[in-house]
């Protein structure tokens, strides 16, 4: 059996939107970190996970992810996936820059399958792009 998770950070839906999409939903463990508390995150040793949030700041992740900078930075040999939403005004060198962070911070020890950016709500062909990427790491 496939070891799978969807860790998601979303405040106001538009991230976790995207993770309900997935054909295969029903089959991976979803963890909404918005309702947990630092300490209980622990990714396991899940082979595949896709981990999404949107931006804060100027490009970064929220804080909830410097409060488990130890479980990320400790993960290794995982197949990642890195979503997440944000909005082009930031401009280029932010936006979405959550997930240039944690693609920083993940790349040395695992393999980055995908980083995928999106303006605010997910289209169409946002949503077909996700469900494609997802479905290729399993190739
Ligand atoms: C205070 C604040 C700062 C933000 N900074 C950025 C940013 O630097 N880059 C970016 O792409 N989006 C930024 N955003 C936009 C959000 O990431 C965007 O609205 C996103 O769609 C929210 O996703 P969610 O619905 O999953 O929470 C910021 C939003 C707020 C409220």
């Amino acid at each position: 059996m496939i070891s799978k998770a969807i860790y998601y950070f979303s405040i106001t839906g538009n991230t976790k939107s995207l993770v309900e999409q997935l054909d295969d939903f029903t089959e991976w463990d979803v963890y909404d970190l918005n309702d947990m508390k630092p300490s209980e995150v622990n990714f396991k040793d899940y082979e595949y996970i896709l981990i999404g949030t949107m931006t804060l700041g100027r490009g970064v992740p929220p804080a909830f992810f410097r409060k488990i900078f130890p479980q990320l930075s400790t993960m290794e040999k995982r197949k990642i996936g890195l979503f997440g939403s944000g909005q082009s005004h930031y401009g280029d060198e932010y936006f979405c820059g959550a997930l240039d962070v944690l693609e920083g911070l993940l790349e040395k020890k695992n393999d980055i399958n995908f980083k995928l950016k999106f303006e605010s709500y997910p289209t169409p062909i946002v949503i077909n792009e996700f469900k494609q990427l997802t479905k290729e790491m399993f190739i």
